[in-house]
């Protein structure tokens, strides 16, 4: 009797082709919720006392949940539209949300910040914009190192506020179980007031100068969404003379939000996987969205097989290490039924990698004809360290991503769904360049993130108007 792999067992907990050809060995281990504790889990914190844990995810796991399972049915079918070229996709946030961070003007600055750019991407593309936000949940950071060395002491990594704290000493680095339920109150409060900002008048077409960014007012991109908005505003007076507006018609007046974060945390992800009644299936309820990284998306791994068992839809990393052979197995263990919107695979090569390395592989997965959904991460693959010392990014490297992205697609006659973004709408010094042409010199004047740079307000909007020409093959300007 041989004894399985890992992505054997995967494939046979999903039923898939390949298990159930293989009637000799039959499958002897079910998926549950706690099922990925027979796999390895990599990126994972030790946790000093094994009871206090257990006790927490008993506590998170009778927590009332934060999403439910009808709006991830929703957002994938939107994700469909996104895979047939019907509507574009937005993904952006914070690299790790802090709770520090956490006040009602990040929210509100971070949320207004998408709304504005979606509307630049829809008046080019004349497609509606699917918005997720790295936002509510988005706590728990994979590290290259498991330790960090100054001055001679070495502690471990920062691993995000869910599971120890940024300072450097002994005790703050320790992880610690209980902020599982700090990250979860926090989650719970961004997401009711993401709710309200997106259905309660708020997010509404017709408030759309209150979107502006007061410290932004100087900026050339800023004055550019300010005449995209008066021809805006013109059109709905258009459109309401005609008897369309905010009373009868929902599109005008809120939008749909959705939240996502990596599924890194695997014991935290467990608490909030729970039974729809309506339909009888597992859904993570944390989250509508959940991705895997690129260092924990192992074909036999814990993330993976986790993922598998869960119905939301799913985004995979896809990085410039990552096999054709790899992409297949887990393409297939996540998506076994090939169901439209259930797989997005997030592109993050490097500016200097992605020609090289991204064509033959989108070749070959094109081939197999599945229902998947192409998106780009432009930050990951871009990150180095400036003279001073400081993580960055450059806006040119970011923007040289998306375009090879857009233009290797377009050569494939693959669609182009859109964009996962490290953003923020407070007005930092993270990335080099952009509207205020920050300099490596400049990096120290505002420079608040915990773990990746971030594009500040001005670079976020000057890329969606970059996007916006690149969809619209020039029109905008
Ligand atoms: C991230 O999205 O913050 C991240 C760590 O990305 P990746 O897994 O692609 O490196
Ligand atoms: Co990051």
């Amino acid at each position: 009797f041989k004894q399985k792999t890992a992505y054997e067992i995967s494939a046979c907990l999903v039923g898939s082709e390949m298990c159930i050809r293989d009637r000799y060995n039959p499958c002897l281990m079910k998926w549950t919720k706690d099922s990925w504790k027979n796999f390895e889990a990599k990126q994972m914190p030790a946790y000093a006392d094994q009871g206090n844990l257990d006790s927490v995810i008993e506590e998170l796991s009778s927590m009332p949940p934060l999403i439910f399972a009808g709006e991830t049915r929703s957002l994938k079918s939107q994700i469909y539209q996104v895979q047939k070229g019907e509507s574009f996709y937005l993904q952006g946030g914070d690299c790790a949300e802090s709770f520090q961070e956490l006040n009602p003007n990040t929210i509100r600055d971070n949320f207004k910040l998408l709304l504005q750019m979606s509307v630049v991407l829809t008046f080019a593309t004349n497609k509606p914009v699917v918005k997720l936000g790295r936002m509510g949940g988005q706590f728990a950071k994979p590290r290259s190192s498991d330790f960090e060395e100054k001055n001679g002491q070495k502690l471990p990594s920062y691993r995000g506020d869910i599971i120890n704290s940024f300072e450097f000493n002994e005790s703050s680095r320790e992880p610690d179980p209980k902020r599982m339920i700090r990250a979860y109150n926090h989650s719970a409060s961004t997401l009711n007031l993401l709710r309200a900002f997106a259905q309660g008048g708020f997010a509404s077409l017709t408030q759309l100068n209150k979107w502006n960014l007061d410290f932004a007012d100087n900026f050339d991109t800023t004055k550019k969404f300010k005449e995209l908005s008066e021809k805006i505003a013109e059109s709905i007076k258009f459109m309401n003379a005609c008897g369309v507006n905010e009373k009868n018609t929902r599109e005008l007046r809120e939008t749909d939000f959705y939240t996502s974060h990596e599924a890194l945390l695997l014991p935290y992800e467990q608490a909030f996987t729970r039974i729809d009644s309506t339909t009888g299936e597992w859904y993570n309820v944390n989250s509508h969205f959940l991705w895997v990284g690129d260092r924990t998306r192992d074909p036999n791994g814990a993330h993976i097989h986790y993922l598998s068992g869960i119905k939301n839809p799913l985004g995979l990393k896809v990085g410039p290490s990552t096999t054709i052979d790899d992409l297949k197995k887990n393409i297939e263990i996540l998506n076994p039924e090939n169901e439209g919107g259930r797989l997005t695979l997030i592109v993050r090569m490097g500016a200097d990698k992605i020609n090289s390395k991204y064509p033959d592989l989108l070749k070959e997965i094109n081939k197999l004809g599945l229902n998947l959904t192409w998106i780009c991460d432009p930050m990951h693959g871009n990150t180095s360290t400036s003279k001073s010392g400081y993580k960055t990014r450059a806006t040119e490297n970011i923007f040289k991503e998306i375009q090879s992205f857009f233009e290797i697609h377009k050569s494939e006659g693959s669609v182009a769904g859109g964009v996962h973004l490290e953003l923020t709408g407070l007005d930092v010094t993270e990335c080099v360049g952009g509207p205020d042409d920050i300099k490596d010199e400049n990096l120290g004047d505002r420079y608040h993130t915990f773990c990746d740079p971030r594009l500040n307000v001005n670079q976020s909007l000057e890329l969606s108007f970059l996007l916006a020409d690149l969809l619209s093959n020039g029109e905008m300007n």
